[in-house]
């Protein structure tokens, strides 16, 4: 759904979504309550938005367009309530790594040709967001056994509805052990990858494939390239890891493909 509705067609739809709650349950609810539910709902969707600036549109839109017709009384403190429920799913814990952006059903669908895995190999989604990367996982190994951890939880509790068969639990990636861990898999952002490839390095067992969509672990050979979409690369990682030889000089470009450089 959020690859399909083109913006603004998902902030028309939550904010006027937010109003029929509103209008609907404010006859059956005390007023703040009513509000409080529809805020709810527009800062649970707001997920549909692809960049930071949207989520927050979509999370605020309801609330401002109530406040502006004058239809309730806001009181000041009542901003509080879509704020809070707003950092309740983009906890700010998380924001250094990567805000839920989920991966394509079909995004890792080659991946067990280049990374094949036993039946029953376990593996981690970290950072799992509503359970995207799961399902697109369990596409690729659909004998293996699944875990997902998540900051938020609002996200850690649709995920779990959403991957009833995997094993999810609220918590940070950096305090989790992956030593048990045949496969982990990311999809965080480009700043995330150091402090990834330092943990990876120092708890994740000999085999195992440390293994990041779209951003490349620059300090790593890489074992396989493989295709999510026709512009996006997933990289695998397997341990032992190969480190990377620094990059000589300064004006070389340290993004450039590894497939393409002769050096490596
Ligand atoms: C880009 S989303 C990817 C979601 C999912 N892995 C997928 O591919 O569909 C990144 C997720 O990582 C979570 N996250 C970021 N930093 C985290 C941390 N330190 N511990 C746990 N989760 C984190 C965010 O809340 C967000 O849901």
């Amino acid at each position: 759904m959020p690859q399909l509705l083109k913006w603004p067609i998902p902030a028309l739809l939550i904010w006027g979504g937010a109003w029929v709650i509103y209008l609907n349950v404010s006859g059956l609810l005390p007023e703040l309550w009513a509000m409080a539910l529809a805020c709810a709902v527009a800062a649970a969707f707001s997920v549909m938005g692809r960049t930071p600036a949207r989520r927050w549109a979509l999370v605020l839109g309801f609330p401002v367009s109530l406040w502006l017709s004058g239809a309730a009384v806001f009181p000041a403190w009542g901003w509080l309530i879509p704020l809070g429920l707003a950092l309740l799913i983009y906890p700010v814990h998380a924001w250094h790594d990567a805000p839920i952006f989920p991966t394509p059903l079909n995004a890792l669908r080659d991946l067990s040709q280049a990374a094949p895995l036993p039946s029953g190999a376990m593996l981690l989604d970290a950072g799992c967001g509503l359970g995207d990367g799961l399902r697109a996982l369990r596409v690729a190994y659909p004998q293996a056994q699944f875990c997902g951890i998540e900051f938020s939880w609002p996200l850690r509790f649709m995920a779990a509805l959403r991957c009833p068969w995997a094993r999810i639990w609220h918590g940070d990636i950096w305090q989790e052990d992956w030593s048990g861990y045949d496969l982990v898999y990311l999809f965080q952002r480009p700043e995330t990858m150091p402090h990834a490839v330092d943990k990876a390095r120092e708890n994740m067992k000999p085999g195992a494939w440390l293994v990041s969509l779209e951003f490349e672990a620059t300090e790593l050979v890489p074992t396989a390239v493989v295709k999510a979409s026709a512009d996006r690369p997933v990289w695998l990682y397997q341990a032992p890891f190969k480190l990377a030889p620094l990059s000589p000089a300064p004006f070389k470009s340290s993004t450039r493909h590894p497939q393409s450089d002769p050096s490596r």
